[in-house]
This record gives structure tokens, C-alpha cells and sequence, in this order.
């Protein structure tokens, strides 16, 4: 949709202030297109280092859209940018900023306790009407939701990296999650341009539980040395049509994350060999390799 239309149903929608915790690849990309769609929009990280540089990568990617979008009209896509860089406020105070909210999402590191203890104490100072949500990859809902007092106004909005290309938003209801709440997730996916698609709290939801399982049979085959990675990486994108490798993808969703996915799984669902952990990925993260972010994963960025 053009922003125009965007902007005008945004006005009339339920959701109107969003707050976005973690500013890392995920946040970033939802607080952009939050704010390229007329939201206002405040971004909450640990310090000023970590908000300034998703400073920069917003700018950089919101005049990649603008280039896109108004590409015959220099003069309205600069006030495009100007409007969605000052839609976004940025802060390291999670509970302040939350205050007026009317949805929050959290996209902070994989980790089920500290999702829980970050929502526990936002519970407490959010108004009764804010819905949250998780952008887990992998993580149950509802194991994140019973931190809360609000499981009625809470579900999953997934996204996918790159968040101002990616077309997709996985709506996950847990059993609590109200038709209110749910219908409000699905307007607000479309608000923000994105085709929704609906799916039980099960893990990794639709695409992770089946991207995932790929990519971990990606590195279980260059751990055995069946092929190199760039082998394995142009057969999947000439071979198959993808737009990159398992492996280049790996690398670009962060080893980091990818590790702890797996590892949850293969904690919690031991019996499922498609989600054993893979000892190359423990390897990589142990060297601090953790993809494009960190200038090295399976290939070097540097
Ligand atoms: N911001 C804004 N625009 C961007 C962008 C960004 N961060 N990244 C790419 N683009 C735009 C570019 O400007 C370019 O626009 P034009 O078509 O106007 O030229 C377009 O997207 C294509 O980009 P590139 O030419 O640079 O490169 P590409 O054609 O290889 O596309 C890609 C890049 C879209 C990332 C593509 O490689 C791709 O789709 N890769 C797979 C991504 C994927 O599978 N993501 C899901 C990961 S799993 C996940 O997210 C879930 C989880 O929980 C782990
Ligand atoms: P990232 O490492 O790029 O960013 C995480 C950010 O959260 C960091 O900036 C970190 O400083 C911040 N953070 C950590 N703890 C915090 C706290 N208590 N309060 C505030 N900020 C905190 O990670 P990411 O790739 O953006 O992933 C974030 C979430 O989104 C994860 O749950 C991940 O599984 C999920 N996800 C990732 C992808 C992907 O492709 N990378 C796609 C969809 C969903």
C-alpha cells in the first residue's frame, strides 16, 4: 500500500504509540516501518551506544525505501524520511517508555528468563488497555505471557529480517489471547503494510520450524565436509531459487540467535533429531563469531 493509505487508516486504528524493546537487527526494522507508517514510536535499549547505531542503520535503511518508493519525486521522499525519523523516539528507560503505549513488542536477545523479567516489571507500568508482544523466534508465548497479569491483551507479532522488505507477520494467539486483542494485532499488521498469517503457539511457528531445521542441515553438511559452504550456498540459491544460502542466511539472522534457538529446542524437545543442537554452530558463537553483526560467521564480513 502507499504511505498515504497506511498513514490515514493508522489515524483511525486502536494502535497509534508503539513501543519497541531492543534496538538490535528485529527492533530496529519494526520501530522503522512503525514510524514509516504514521506510528509514534519510542525505542528502548540497554545504553546510548547500542540506540545510536540503530540510529544510523535506520537512516540508512529508511532512504533505501524512500529511493524505492518516490523514486521520480526527490521532494517527497525526503519529507518521508524527515516525518519517520521524527516519528522515533529513543530511550533506555523501558519503563517510562511504555506509559502511553498502546502495544509494546519486545525483540531483545532469546532468552525465555530475562523476555519474563523484562515483562513482569513492564506489566506493572504500562496502562491496563497496552497489548504485548514478543517477536520470539523460537520461545513459547505463553511462556513469556504468564509473566504478565495480561494474558487476554497479549500474542506473538513475528517479524522477518530484513523488517522493511520482508512482506511477511506471523500472528501467534495463545488459548488467553481475546478476539479484541487479536483483531487489533491483525489491523495493525496491515497498518504496517505486512500480510499477516495466524498460527498456534507451537515452536518456531510456521516459517522457523521449517526454515530452521534447513539451516542447521546446512552446517551439519559442511561439518561433515560433504561440501564447501559456498557450494552448499550457490546449489540452494541456483538449485532450489532462494535469495541466499542456508549458510549466508545463518550468518545474516546471527549465529548468536540461530545457537539459541536450537538450543532451546534440543533442551526441551530431546527426542526430535531435527532440532539437535550442531556442534560447529557452539564452535563459531565460543569464537565470538556471530554473523553479519559481527563482522565474522561462516564468512568474514570484514
Ligand atoms: N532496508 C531497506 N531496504 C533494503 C534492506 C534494508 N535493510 N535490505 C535490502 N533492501 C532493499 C534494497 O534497497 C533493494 O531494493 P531495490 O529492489 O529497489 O534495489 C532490495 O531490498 C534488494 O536488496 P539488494 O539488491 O541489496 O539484495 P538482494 O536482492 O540480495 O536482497 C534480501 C536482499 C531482501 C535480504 C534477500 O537476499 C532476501 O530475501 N534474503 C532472505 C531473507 C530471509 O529469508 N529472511 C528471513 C530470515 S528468518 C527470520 O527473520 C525469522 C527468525 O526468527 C530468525
Ligand atoms: P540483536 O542481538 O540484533 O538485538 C537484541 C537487542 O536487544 C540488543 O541491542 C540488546 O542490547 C538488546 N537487549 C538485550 N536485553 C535487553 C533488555 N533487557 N532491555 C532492552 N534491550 C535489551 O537480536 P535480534 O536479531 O534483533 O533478535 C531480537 C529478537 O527477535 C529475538 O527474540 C530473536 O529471536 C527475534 N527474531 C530474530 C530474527 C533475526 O533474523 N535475527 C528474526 C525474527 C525474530
Amino acid at each position: 500500500p502507499s504511505r498515504s493509505f497506511s498513514a490515514s487508516a493508522v489515524r483511525n486504528a486502536a494502535i497509534n504509540q508503539v513501543t519497541v524493546i531492543g534496538s538490535g537487527l528485529m527492533g530496529a526494522g519494526i520501530a522503522q516501518v512503525a514510524a514509516q507508517t504514521g506510528h509514534k514510536v519510542n525505542l528502548v535499549d540497554l545504553n546510548d551506544d547500542v540506540l545510536k547505531k540503530a540510529e544510523n542503520s535506520i537512516k540508512t535503511s529508511v532512504s533505501r525505501v524512500a529511493k524505492k518508493q518516490f523514486k521520480d519525486d526527490t521532494e517527497k521522499g525526503n519529507k518521508f524520511i524527515d516525518e519517520t525519523l521524527t516519528n522515533i523516539t529513543y530511550m533506555t528507560d523501558n519503563n517510562r517508555s511504555v506509559a502511553t503505549a498502546d502495544l509494546v513488542i519486545e525483540a531483545i536477545i532469546e532468552n525465555v528468563e530475562i523476555k519474563r523479567k523484562l515483562f513482569s516489571s513492564l506489566d506493572k507500568a504500562a496502562p491496563s488497555h497496552t497489548i504485548f508482544a514478543s517477536n520470539t523466534s523460537s520461545l513459547p508465548i505463553k511462556d513469556i505471557a504468564e509473566s504478565t497479569t495480561r494474558l487476554d491483551r497479549f500474542g506473538g507479532l513475528h517479524f522477518f529480517n530484513p523488517v522493511p522488505v520482508m512482506k511477511l507477520l506471523e500472528i501467534i494467539r495463545i488459548p488467553e489471547t481475546s478476539d479484541a486483542t487479536y483483531n487489533k494485532m491483525v489491523e495493525w499488521g496491515k497498518n504496517m503494510g505486512k500480510v499477516t498469517v495466524t498460527c498456534k503457539d507451537t515452536p518456531g511457528f510456521i516459517v522457523n520450524r521449517l526454515l530452521v531445521p534447513y539451516m542447521m542441515e546446512a552446517l551439519r553438511m559442511l561439518e561433515r565436509g560433504d561440501a564447501s559452504a559456498r557450494d552448499i550456498d550457490t546449489s540452494m540459491k541456483l538449485g532450489a531459487g532462494y535469495p541466499m544460502g542456508p549458510l549466508e542466511l545463518a550468518d545474516y539472522v546471527g549465529l548468536d540467535t540461530s545457537y539459541y534457538i536450537v538450543k532451546g529446542w534440543a533442551e526441551k524437545y530431546p527426542d526430535n533429531t531435527l532440532f539437535e543442537n550442531v556442534p560447529l554452530l557452539e564452535k563459531l558463537i565460543k569464537e565470538g563469531k556471530f554473523g553479519v553483526k559481527s563482522g565474522e560467521g561462516i564468512y568474514s564480513y570484514k
